[in-house]
């Protein structure tokens, strides 16, 4: 089988919640593929970075040049998506380098909890980041794609719980099906300046987000039984991402991928 050549060269790419798990998965894969990436997230690094790296980079903590694992060039601003003020200085950060060409909203949290259990506090802080920020964040690259009238791709990273119901995911799921809502209402605004709105919905991956779950809520999600195929890993994601955001995709918008190796076939 073939692999994806560079095709983001000379494009630059935000991708929120890039610290960690498949945030960090697709912002190291879009560096791979050419493009300058700013990664996006409240952790200004990379969660598994060692003590030797970060020492190194104390004169500028926010700005991490990753470019000796990636052919592009890549640098962390340290951002709260439930913040608008701090998404607007990470677009503001991409005009540095000509303007967002693809904008992924990644950035996402979770507690398991039963519906039952679910406070107000932990309704409003799910729903700040993982819906309100791929909201504005959508809409605040969008602007300065209009601005620019460059065109240009955003992907959102929904869930399978955007479409199926899961145990202890009552909270979760409902900022994930608006994350889905966004997609498709974006889209069909933004198709005449040029940019594609796409989602990606993966099934159970081994990340952080995902340590700690009791055994009912792992099976619930997965629909009730293990994928078909094998447990999911970030690197299964990113070239869902990378073909929502390139040319070949260029008929594709609205549109929210499933990728979860068969759990809700
Ligand atoms: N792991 C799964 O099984 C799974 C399944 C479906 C969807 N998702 C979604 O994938 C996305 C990434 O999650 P992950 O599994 O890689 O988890 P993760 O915890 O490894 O990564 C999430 C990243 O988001 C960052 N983050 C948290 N709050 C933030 C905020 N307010 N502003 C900016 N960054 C913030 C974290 O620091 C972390 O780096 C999330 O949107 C999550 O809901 C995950």
């Amino acid at each position: 089988m073939g692999t994806l050549t560079a095709e983001f060269s000379g494009e630059t790419v935000i991708v929120t919640g890039a610290s960690s798990g498949i945030g960090r998965a697709v912002a190291v894969g879009f560096g791979e593929a050419g493009a300058t990436v700013i990664n996006a997230d409240v952790r200004a690094e990379p969660k598994d970075r060692n003590a030797d790296a970060a020492a190194e980079d104390t004169e500028t903590p926010t700005h991490e040049v990753i470019a000796d694992e990636t052919d592009g060039r890549g640098l962390y601003v340290e951002t709260d998506v439930s913040d608008v003020a701090e998404i607007e200085s990470v677009v503001t950060a991409a005009r540095e380098f000509g303007g967002v060409d693809v904008m992924v909203n990644n950035a996402g949290i979770h507690v398991n909890r039963e519906f039952l259990d679910v406070t107000p506090a932990e309704y409003d802080r799910l729903h700040a980041v993982n819906a309100r920020g791929a909201f504005f964040g959508t809409q605040l690259a969008a602007r300065d794609m209009v601005e620019r009238d460059a065109g240009g791709a955003i992907v959102n990273t929904a869930s399978t719980t955007s479409g199926h119901a899961a145990r202890e995911h009552s909270h979760y799921a409902t900022t994930k099906g608006a994350v889905k809502m966004l997609t498709r209402s974006a889209a069909l605004e933004l198709a005449e300046h040029g940019i594609r709105v796409n989602a990606v919905a993966p099934g159970p991956i081994a990340t952080e987000i995902t340590e700690g779950w009791s055994e009912r809520a792992a099976d619930a999600v997965g629909g009730g039984r293990e994928p078909p195929t094998r447990a999911g890993r970030p690197e299964d994601l990113l070239d869902a991402y990378r073909y929502l955001a390139s040319e070949g995709a260029d008929y594709v918008t609205g549109e929210t991928l499933w990728v979860d190796g068969g759990s809700h076939i």
